[in-house]
């Protein structure tokens, strides 16, 4: 049967770990090794919504990995523009690709493309709602710098109603025991009130904050985000959160020396450049993740593992 990847929430905490280990043991493998292993197979990238990291670094992993990459990085230059319907599209592209990855402005949009296709589908973002592969590379950085999950204490800023990023790694973080969050937001962008609720079943715990230098010397890892623009039905209300959390060196002098700044990127000025030289700055390294664990992501759905002997 053919398996998708649409959302976090599809995912029980033993698929997850695997996940990671899949990605650290494509991580050890040779160059020569990785183009081994998808010789001849495609891969659709078909983003609707504008990307730089997650679209590129899918098709790196693929092409690293031997195979091909078709597609297009916005709807305009796509049939779209025509007036073609969102399934007419991907029952179209599944004719030419073995699996397809779309990005797109509105939720749901992924589950209909896994219900509609006859090959994988990867949900790559779908409106505010959903950004698996993110979190499963977030989830892998956080073990490589931690070499745990469990039990950290993480501070999650910035745009905790509308970042789909927030969404998915909520959700998973919830899966590992005794987890502390800390959501620091402005008032009315609070993290989602049916993302609060789960919490009830669960062993970790959530802590709303106003104060972003409290949660710096109170937690391990900061997650920093983007206000989200583009999901503001009104930019009056954008302006007036736009820079409510602004990270920089000083604010990071004091916090432990293994503290580290995560941040799905792009940024826009929440984290000052002055951060990047510091020992804590995780971010870039987080992006580099990104490849490997979407590697991963794609060996699994195509049934193309590694041969498990040389582990
Ligand atoms: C994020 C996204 O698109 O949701 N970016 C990404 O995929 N790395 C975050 C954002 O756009 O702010």
């Amino acid at each position: 049967m053919k398996k998708d990847l649409v959302s976090i929430d599809d995912l029980a905490l033993e698929s997850i770990l695997d996940y990671l280990d899949l990605a650290a043991r494509v991580e050890s493998m040779s160059g020569a090794e990785k183009a081994s292993l998808l010789p001849g197979r495609i891969l659709a990238t078909l983003f609707f919504e504008p990307s730089t990291r997650t679209r590129l670094s899918f098709e790196a992993a693929m092409c690293r990995l031997g195979g091909r990459v078709i597609g297009f990085s916005e709807a305009a230059a796509s049939s779209t523009a025509k007036g073609e319907s969102f399934s007419d599209t991907i029952r179209t592209v599944e004719q030419y690709a073995d699996i397809v990855a779309v990005r797109h402005p509105k939720e749901g949009t992924a589950r209909l493309a896994a219900e509609i296709s006859r090959v994988p589908i990867i949900n790559a973002g779908d409106g505010a709602n959903q950004h698996p592969t993110q979190t499963l590379l977030d989830l892998y950085t956080i073990r490589k710098f931690f070499g745990r999950v469990d039990g950290l204490k993480i501070a999650l800023v910035g745009d905790l109603k509308y970042s789909r990023t927030i969404h998915s790694l909520c959700r998973a973080l919830l899966l590992f025991e005794g987890v502390s969050m800390t959501l620091v937001s402005p008032e009315t962008l609070r993290l989602p009130k049916y993302l609060m609720k789960a919490a009830a079943a669960a062993t970790a715990t959530f802590r709303e904050s106003d104060s972003l230098a409290a949660a710096l010397r109170e937690c391990d890892l900061v997650y920093m985000t983007r206000i989200q623009k583009e999901r503001f039905p009104d930019l009056v209300d954008y302006e007036k959160v736009k820079d409510s959390y602004r990270l920089d060196a000083r604010m990071l002098e004091g916090v432990p020396g293994h503290f580290k700044v995560l941040h799905p990127l792009p940024r826009v000025n929440e984290i000052s450049p002055d951060v990047d030289s510091t020992p804590h700055a995780g971010y870039f390294e987080q992006a580099r993740n990104g490849m490997i664990m979407r590697q991963a992501i794609i060996l699994d759905l195509l049934d193309a593992r590694p041969g498990r002997s040389a582990t």
